[in-house]
Order: structure tokens, then C-alpha cells, then sequence
């Protein structure tokens, strides 16, 4: 396995794998990965094939996080993660800095004095908005996010040249704007997306479930029983008012002395238009805070 942490690396290696018809799959993560990263490499290894390349790009993206998130706290392990790419057959991990990604931008604003590298000094001011579907959930609690993802993605895209690009259902919401950002910028580059794989008792898997200590590992919980009780309520009544479904989600989610909600939604899958009766088929997603910690999970009911 290969570490590239120059991006003019990466994409020689890209346009060579291009050049001798290799197709090449690609996962992009923020690092610290879990079993739900490493399916999604599985699914990237399938659709390359086995004469093809696998490459995972492990970058904590500061553009895609808020002034008052945890960027600098994100958990980070890159031993780790290395580790568990190799395992995995992983062919390139591709690890870039800040400064070469945002040339004088995002936080790591310290090079001002004459004597900087001069990448430094180029600066950085280009980025990918999509309009439409950002404009909700995730994007109304997190103003500037997928302006951050949608950037970093194109980025990579342009980076790692890939063939077939896979994303987690986890980020139902990040999955749909890329394949809309795919289709509006004419990316050649086919987008699938993988299952949420969760633990035994139904916790999504999430880098930042590490912040869990204690009984808040048992209050998240609370995100799954949301989503499970709004499947039983559809099974049971065929079409459910939005409204009645959201404040009854509400109370279930008040029991948990240190859970506080922030949105459910429920919504067409695809065009992410917010219903106003929940039947078979609709799309569930909420963000909840336990403690500090804010966890986001959906489902198809
Ligand atoms: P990150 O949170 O590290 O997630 C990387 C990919 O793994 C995403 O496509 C996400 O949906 C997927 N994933 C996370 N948890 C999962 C789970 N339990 N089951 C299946 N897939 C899961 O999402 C990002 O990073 C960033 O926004 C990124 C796209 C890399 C841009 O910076």
C-alpha cells in the first residue's frame, strides 16, 4: 500500500492508472475509520475490480466544519487507519495537507510574515455551492457545511481522477447533493451509495461516537428508537401526519435527560422534499445532541 501526501503525486498516479485503462474506485473519509468506512472500501474494491485500484483519501476537511465545531477535536489516528487499509487491500491512501489543499486559508492562518513557503501566499478562493438541496437539515443547523464538502469533493475528484466514487447512506443528505453535483458539473464519475452499517444495538457507526463515555453511549441509543418507532407507526396506520410523528419523535427523545433535538425530517428520498403525510417509503433523518455530541442518522421507513 501506498501513503501519497503530495496532491501533483496523486494525480500522476491518477492519469497513469487513466493512461493503462485501470479503473480506480474511490472512498473519501475524514480518517479515524470504522467498519462502516471499511464496506464502503469493500464496494470500491467490487466495482474497480480486481485489476483495478482502491484509494482512500483520510483528510479532516476544515472547510466543512463551523467556527464553533470540533475540527481541531475530531478524532485522528492515521496509524490506525493505515493499519486498517492495508488489511483491506487498499492500494493508495491519500493523505494531503491543509496548506496544500487551501493555500493560505482555513484556520492554519499563520503564515502571514514574508519569510512563509510561497504556496502560502497564492491563497485560496474558489468553491463548490450546490443551491438547492443544502438548503435544509444538515445545511440549515450548519450554514456552511456542504460548501465545504461539495469543495473538498471536487477537489479529490479532480485529485484522484476516479472512475466510481463510493458514499455511506449514513450522510443521506452529503450522498444526494454529490450525485446532484456530479450531474450539474459533468464529474465522469459514476456515484454509489453503500448501506449504514450500525452496531448490535443499532447505533449507527460514527467516527465521533468515540465522544460517547459513559451513559451517553446508552442515550444515543435514542436515535435508533426514533427511527424505529416512526417505521412501527407507519407499519400500523399506512399514512401518518409529519407533524404528529415529529412531536411524538420529540417527547420520545426528551426522555434522555442529556439528549436535546435538532431537527426530523421526513422527506422524498431522492429530491429531499419534506412531506406532510409519512407513509411506506418516505425518508426519516434527525440530528440529535447528547451532551455535546451531535449525531445524525436516517432511514428509509
Ligand atoms: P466521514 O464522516 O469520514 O465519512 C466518510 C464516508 O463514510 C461517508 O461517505 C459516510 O457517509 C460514510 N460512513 C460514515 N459512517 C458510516 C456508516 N456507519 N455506514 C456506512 N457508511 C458510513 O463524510 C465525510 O467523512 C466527509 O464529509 C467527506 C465526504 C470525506 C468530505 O470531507
Amino acid at each position: 500500500m501506498r501513503i501519497v501526501t503530495s496532491i501533483a503525486t496523486m494525480q500522476q498516479l491518477a492519469k497513469k492508472w487513466q493512461r493503462t485503462g485501470k479503473r480506480t474506485g474511490f472512498v473519501p473519509t475524514m480518517g479515524y475509520l470504522h467498519a462502516g468506512h471499511m464496506s464502503l472500501v469493500k464496494r470500491a474494491r467490487q466495482a474497480a475490480g480486481k485489476s483495478g485500484v482502491v484509494v482512500v483519501s483520510i483528510y479532516v476537511n476544515p472547510t466543512q466544519f463551523g467556527p464553533q465545531e470540533d475540527f481541531s477535536k475530531y478524532p485522528r489516528d492515521l496509524r490506525r487507519d493505515f493499519k486498517l487499509c492495508r488489511e483491506a487491500g487498499v492500494d493508495v491512501v491519500f493523505t494531503p495537507a491543509d496548506k496544500e489543499m487551501y493555500p493560505g486559508e482555513t484556520r492554519s492562518r499563520r503564515c502571514e510574515s514574508a519569510d512563509e513557503p510561497r504556496f502560502d501566499k497564492r491563497g485560496y478562493s474558489t468553491y463548490v455551492v450546490e443551491e438547492k438541496l443544502s438548503q435544509s437539515m444538515e445545511g440549515a443547523s450548519r450554514p456552511t457545511h456542504f460548501r465545504g464538502v461539495t469543495t473538498v469533493v471536487a477537489k479529490l475528484f479532480n485529485i484522484v481522477l476516479p472512475d466510481v466514487a463510493v458514499f455511506g447512506a449514513k450522510d443521506w443528505q452529503q450522498a444526494t447533493i454529490i450525485k446532484r453535483m456530479v450531474a450539474d458539473l459533468n464529474f465522469p464519475v459514476k456515484i454509489i451509495v453503500a448501506p449504514t452499517l450500525r452496531e448490535r444495538d443499532g447505533l449507527a457507526m460514527s467516527s465521533r461516537n468515540k465522544y460517547l463515555v459513559g451513559d451517553l453511549r446508552r442515550q444515543a441509543l435514542v436515535l435508533w428508537r426514533a427511527i424505529q418507532t416512526a417505521q412501527a407507526a407507519v407499519k400500523r396506520l399506512k399514512a401518518v401526519p409529519a407533524e404528529k410523528l415529529k412531536s411524538d419523535l420529540k417527547k420520545l427523545i426528551k426522555t434522555e435527560p442529556d439528549a436535546r433535538l435538532d431537527y426530523v425530517e421526513f422527506f422524498e428520498p431522492d429530491t429531499l422534499a419534506p412531506v406532510a403525510k409519512v407513509m411506506r417509503g418516505t425518508h426519516m433523518a434527525l440530528a440529535v445532541f447528547i451532551g455535546n455530541t451531535r449525531l445524525i442518522d436516517n432511514a428509509k421507513l
